[in-house]
């Protein structure tokens, strides 16, 4: 399939190093980013791959996330004024951190054992991870998941626990919903992803975080309210925040 110029180099490079072999067709567009299916190539042992393509930023709108990035900032002005400028470079020097800053994310909840997905290979403005889905087909996202009541405990369980282990780890999601949560229930053994951590922000350095979290558990406890669970998301934010603060987690 036919890929914009700016991204064949990319994806030229990691046919290049024998990850895949082609890029098959997209799975979804959205504002910031295209994931396509790839198939991997027969080395990695793996059949797909998704990557995950970010849009150029003048092809997008410009998302005001000062909020967010403010902390990782603060230490070089020059950078900072360019970005707080909207200039052309301070928009290049976002669209770094995006990328960078999504990929090193993942590698760090892998390695804490959240269920993300394996994340491969950052090159440009792209991202190679393991395909969570069934033969070439995206697992559902949980906003379009038929669970039974049954189904909907033991996942918001999972979900539960993943946000525990995230912020054990010194992370917030930042922007969790049943938008960015991929379930497959026939998977018995591993039935969740969490995907999507662009504004995913460190805890020990990010002002908000508190704040963030707290909305996160509402953005994902509100579906599985409708579903029969029943949980104060104002209590659980404030339990896993003093256990974190006490370094229980
Ligand atoms: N690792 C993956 N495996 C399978 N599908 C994925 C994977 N990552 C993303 N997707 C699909 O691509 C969509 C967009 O990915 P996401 O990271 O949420 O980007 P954005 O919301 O910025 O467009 C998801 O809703 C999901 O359907
Ligand atoms: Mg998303």
């Amino acid at each position: 399939m036919s890929i914009s110029d700016e991204v064949q180099p990319h994806v030229d490079f990691l046919i290049g190093i024998r990850l895949i072999t082609e890029v098959l067709h997209p799975v979804k567009s959205g504002k910031e980013a295209t994931v396509y299916v790839c198939r991997a190539h027969p080395e990695t042992g793996r059949e797909y791959f998704a990557l995950k393509v970010y849009k150029a930023l003048e092809k997008r709108s410009f998302r005001n996330d000062s909020t967010y990035q403010e902390a990782r900032l603060y230490r070089n002005n020059r950078v900072t004024r360019a970005y707080e400028n909207k200039s052309e470079f301070g928009q290049n020097v976002q669209f770094g951190l995006w990328v960078g800053t999504e990929f090193e994310m993942m590698n760090n909840l892998f390695e804490a054992g959240v269920y993300v997905p394996e994340p491969v290979k950052q090159v440009g403005p792209t991202i190679l991870m393991e395909f969570y889905g069934r033969e070439g087909a995206a697992a559902t996202l949980l906003q379009n998941a038929k669970l039974t009541e049954k189904q909907a405990r033991e996942v918001w369980a999972l979900i539960k626990a993943n946000i525990e282990m995230m912020l054990g780890a010194n992370v917030v999601h930042g922007d969790l919903s049943p938008y960015n949560i991929l379930v497959d229930c026939q998977n018995e053994s591993d039935p969740v992803r969490i995907i999507d951590f662009p504004q995913a922000v460190d805890v020990r350095f990010n002002p908000n975080a508190r704040d963030l979290l707290e909305r996160d558990v509402r953005n994902t406890l509100g579906f599985f309210n409708k579903l029969g669970v029943r949980e104060n998301p104002a209590w659980l934010a404030r339990d896993l925040w003093r256990r974190w603060q006490r370094a229980e987690l």
